[in-house]
């Protein structure tokens, strides 16, 4: 008797902390019931397992913990796997004073590897570099590479410029990486001291760009002095799709979306997908991530963002909301306090 009502006890409560339903900006613990942190956050879908990347901002502001990762099998309930990068692993530039920001993995089937691209500058955001790790496992430790900025590219520098871009290369801020059917991979970042977004061809092994970099073909400058941040591309019907944001730090702005035949363009910018109260701040967040949800419609996706609460970035909240693409390349982004994956079957 006593051990049915243990066993009965402990269904109830593992009962009791399975979550069914996503609650945009509401705290969302983890399977140990602490707030996911998982900020600027990427998701990588490997053997049935879905992992979340993101900066770990228990510390506050800056690279003072690392990149967490998370697993799921239902993307709603997620078990912390620990630190995939740990601050230390990174060099000293980038640590406590220093950012490590919007982390992105993608699993390279030839070489086996697990590769990270993050944003990497020091405390003046003078070094507006690009990271790279490595790992044999999803969860890590991640092997730190180097940083680099990945295109030099004359687009007229500014006569002072604090972040070197004439000998270095265009500045490597917000990012993403996106992984094509064809198997090569791309980043996409804020350059151009974040005036100007880059789509960029990586190497086969995914550690750098494709080699020698020549505009047009391996690369392209695209929302050319739009000054977009935030870049979540991805993927349907055979077209581009590119949210992005606005640049104006950690406050919310207008969303954007762009649609391209050819991932290097040219983009056509579509406007805002928000509708309703708020879609003016989408929403009071920033995008960070698009993943296609699960499931047989191939239409639906999961747009996902940031609320940051620059007074106390650890309590920063993730907003994740459904969408279809329409007929037209039509998007509409709404808001909803609380939505399971039935909305996708209406
Ligand atoms: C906006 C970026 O999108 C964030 O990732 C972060 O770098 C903040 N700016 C810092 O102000």
């Amino acid at each position: 008797m006593r051990i049915l009502i243990s066993v009965l006890l402990a269904a109830g409560l593992w009962a009791q902390g399975q979550r069914t339903a996503f609650e945009p900006g509401a705290v969302w613990p983890d399977t140990d019931g602490k707030p996911i942190q998982a900020h600027g956050g990427g998701i990588l879908l490997h053997q049935g397992v879905y992992y979340w990347y993101g900066e770990d901002k228990t510390l506050g502001n800056f690279n003072r913990t690392g990149v967490a990762v998370y697993s799921s099998k239902d993307l709603l309930n997620w078990k912390r796997e620990g630190l995939a990068l740990p601050k230390d692993g990174v060099p000293e530039l980038f640590r406590e004073s220093g950012v490590c920001e919007r982390p992105k993995v993608l699993y390279n089937k030839r070489t086996k590897k697990f590769v990270m691209w993050m944003h990497l500058d020091d405390q003046p955001y003078a070094v507006a570099s690009a990271g790279v790790a490595v790992s044999d496992r999803a969860v890590g430790p991640f092997h730190f590479e180097g940083y680099s900025r990945p295109v030099k590219f004359d687009f007229g520098y500014p006569e002072k410029d604090r972040t070197n871009q004439k000998e270095l290369g265009g500045t490597y801020r917000d990012m993403n990486l996106f992984l094509d059917d064809d198997g090569r991979a791309y980043a996409f970042y804020s350059s151009e001291d974040n005036w100007t977004m880059y789509v960029v061809r990586l190497n086969a092994e995914f550690t750098g760009p494709e080699l020698p970099v020549v505009q047009g073909k391996t690369w392209q400058r695209i929302m050319v002095k739009d000054q977009r941040e935030g870049p979540a591309p991805f993927k349907y019907k055979g077209k581009y799709y590119l949210f992005s944001s606005a640049c104006t730090g950690w406050k919310p702005n207008r969303a954007s979306y762009a649609v391209a035949e050819n991932i290097l363009g040219p983009w056509t910018v579509k406007g805002d997908p928000s509708v309703g109260p708020e879609a003016e701040t989408t929403f009071r967040s920033q995008s960070t991530y698009v993943l296609p949800a699960p499931g047989k419609r191939k239409d639906a996706f999961i747009f996902m963002a940031d609320r940051w609460n620059p007074e106390k970035l650890q309590d920063s909240r993730y907003v994740w909301l459904p969408f279809v693409v329409q007929p037209g390349d039509k998007i509409e982004l709404k808001w909803a306090d609380r939505w399971d994956w039935s909305v996708f079957s209406k």
